[in-house]
């Protein structure tokens, strides 16, 4: 194992545009150096290094990061791979050190499961080109249904034999560990191939590396299932994999829409035709970590259903969990009894992708007519209509897209436009309930002491009105949260304060950590937090580690908010120049502008502390509970006091 200072050592090291520059032909542009991204095709050059900030971004697909994360990208290097990989480059020696005996256990039974896995994806393979049945029997059977030879290759495709050992042995006579065969599902208890006469399929994660196969049986007997996949396993969690992300990802990000198909063999013919931005969820419903997943690459999905009604249905409700991720929710319906597969081999690609393009509607839209169809004259069935839509819409996190929903769907469905709001509203706050009690279900019960201005709990049934109509922001505290979280990322390792010899990220942190939980985003709860622990163990909060952070998502988030398309020009010193008198250039600014986010986000916080706990005087003069009532009304002046001298010193006013 690489130690953690050699690792620190690579990071500060390494030079993105050194790196960079050995794959990708980089021009000077000002302070940066563009180029044409390695990620999308583009012929116009968006992809931006930033040697100061040690970042690169294309503002064109949206790939973003640190040296490492280039590579890990662009060569499909694992994280330590990456850092030997710079090491080399920079001639640093790596400090290994010794990891305990079960950590490294673990760590080469996972090395070995890869290597198991590639290993037997091999062996299908060669089987499938090079013995007699592969060649006369499987490979006649992809043919068949049209899949030339450079997309067989492409997607790894081959045939396990028609014999009860004949992968077992051949993984023996390679010294193989029997085990891990089993442990991986190649080899069934009793000791026989798992996969037999069936072409296969390999599962790819999004590195590239085999977790799992599908095989599917050469003709369509009635007997055996069509299809057998692997099992769950510590490499395979089928609830993140989805089938050809490995090799549908740079389509998706520069196409900037995933394409949701059911089977394997859809992919692989919508690839084969051209559409390459295709992935499968084999068969079964959408998982939230499958949608995440794709949300790394787009926020735009277009799900494919072959066109029969009840299937259409049941997948309906799958769906609404893709609407709480806040992606944009398209669907087609393939002609009846067609899938993606024969129907882009009997259409063709240009009139399939015509079709898809005039096809696909939006989801909720869709689903409102359809139910409309069925449920028109009959009123019962109606209001039932009305409650299911209400429901998808309340799922939006967005209150502006909820907004436009409720209007397009009054007029589809027939109904009155506030009767739909007052309805979504309703639906919100329920689901604002739901939240909160599973929260407190995982909590332990709180004590019952005085309460102090923030740990009063956090929502009320005076829950977020799904259509704001003051505010047109979004109804939570995002924007406050974001802003602190830019400015801690971006600012966190600046100096705050000479004489207290404090930073940027101590004063922040210091000034949220009561509120810490308070966060409405998550992610950047998750950031607070894990900075807060770094602070309080005295090891730097500093932007590389952000932007080469190994969770994917704060690593591109922390790209996402320091790096502007927008470059300062010196004109705009003179041009805004009221701006400028008082305040110093935005990134040399960060100690005012971190003073005022961080004040913007306590009044946020606070605002909704009043509201809340006024919701509690209220209900506790309803129980008659005068004692406790008095103890809130006594912490609402408090809160009062200081919501009040906020505002006044951002100079705004609470209404
Ligand atoms: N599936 C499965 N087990 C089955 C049937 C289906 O795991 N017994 C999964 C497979 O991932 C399959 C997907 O569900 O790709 C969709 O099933 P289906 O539409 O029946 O198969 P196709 O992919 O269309 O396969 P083919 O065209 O070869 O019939
Ligand atoms: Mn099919």
């Amino acid at each position: 194992m690489i130690s953690q200072k050699s690792i620190q050592e690579v990071l500060e090291t390494a030079k993105v545009e050194e790196v960079v520059e050995d794959f990708v032909r980089l021009k000077r542009r000002g302070v940066n150096m563009i180029g044409l991204c390695p990620f999308h095709n583009e012929k116009t050059p968006s992809f931006t290094v930033s040697p100061s900030k040690n970042i690169f971004k294309c503002f064109g697909c949206g790939q973003g990061g640190g040296p490492t994360q280039f590579l890990m990208e662009h060569e499909n290097l694992s994280f330590p791979e990456a850092i030997r990989y710079l090491a080399k480059k920079y001639g640093i020696e790596l400090e290994e050190t010794v990891a305990s005996p079960e950590f490294l256990a673990e760590q080469q039974k996972l090395d070995s499961y890869y290597i198991i896995n590639k290993f037997a994806a091999e062996f299908f393979e060669q089987q499938l080109f090079e013995t007699d049945r592969g060649k006369h029997i499987a490979l006649p059977y992809f043919k068949e249904r049209g899949f030339r030879e450079d997309t067989i290759k492409k997607f790894s495709l081959g045939y396990a034999p028609n014999e009860w050992k004949g992968l077992l042995e051949e993984a023996s006579r390679q010294n193989y560990n029997a085990e891990f065969l089993k442990d991986l599902g190649l080899v069934s208890d009793k000791g026989f191939d798992f996969f037999r006469d069936r072409v296969m399929f390999p599962i790819f994660n999004l590195s590239g590396k085999v977790v799992g196969f599908g095989g599917r049986i050469l003709e369509n007997k009635a007997k055996a299932p069509k299809y057998i996949n692997s099992p769950e396993t510590e490499i395979y969690n089928k609830s993140k994999i989805l089938y050809g992300a490995f090799q549908a990802k740079n389509s998706i990000r520069q196409l900037d829409e995933c394409i949701l198909v059911e089977g394997y063999t859809d992919v692989i013919s919508l690839h084969q035709a051209g559409i390459e931005n295709v992935v499968s969820s084999s068969g079964t419903s959408l998982t939230k970590g499958q949608v995440q997943m794709i949300k790394r690459f787009t926020p735009n999905i277009k799900i494919l259903y072959d066109g029969d009604a009840a299937g259409i249905k049941a997948a309906l409700r799958g769906l609404d969990l893709v609407l709480e991720e806040d992606m944009n929710v398209k669907v087609v319906l393939l002609p009846e009894g067609e899938d993606p597969d024969s129907h882009v081999k009997k259409v063709g690609t240009a009139d399939f992708k015509k079709y898809l393009e005039e096809k696909s509607q939006d989801f909720i839209l869709f689903k409102a007519s359809i139910l409309m169809e069925e449920g028109m004259n009959d009123p019962v069935k109606k209001v039932a209509l009305i409650r299911s839509v209400v429901d998808s819409i309340a799922r939006i996190p967005d209150p502006i897209k909820r907004s436009l929903y409720i209007r397009e769907c009054a007029k589809l469905v027939e109904v009155d436009e506030p009767l739909l709001i007052s309805e979504t509203n309703k639906a919100v706050g329920q689901r604002f309930k739901k939240q909160k009690k599973e929260k407190e279900q995982k909590q332990l019960p709180e004590s019952n002491e005085q309460p102090d201005p923030f740990t009063v709990e956090k929502h009320s049934s005076l829950s977020q009105p799904a259509v704001e109509t003051t505010d047109s922001k979004a109804a939570g505290h995002e924007f406050q949260e974001r802003d602190i979280i830019r400015i801690l990322i971006h600012f966190g390792g600046q100096v705050f304060d000479d004489k207290e010899e404090t930073s940027v990220a101590a004063f922040l942190l210091g000034n949220i950590e009561d509120v810490i939980e308070d966060f409405d985003h998550e992610l950047y709860q998750i950031i607070a937090k894990e900075a807060l622990d770094r602070l309080s163990k005295g090891l730097a909060i500093e932007l590389s580690y952000f932007t080469q952070h190994n969770n994917k998502e704060i690593q591109s988030l922390s790209i996402d908010l320091i790096s502007s398309p927008y470059e300062y020009s010196e004109n705009w010193e003179k041009k805004w120049d009221i701006y400028l008198n008082t305040q110093k250039m935005p990134d040399d600014n960060f100690i005012k502008d971190s003073q005022n986010a961080l004040k913007r986000f306590r009044l946020k916080k606070i605002i909704r502390k009043c509201a809340e706990n006024q919701e509690k005087i209220k209900n506790l003069g309803k129980e008659g509970d005068v004692e406790n009532m008095m103890l809130h009304m006594r912490l609402q002046q408090k809160l009062i006091e200081i919501r009040n001298e906020l505002a006044n010193e951002l100079g705004t006013v609470v209404l």
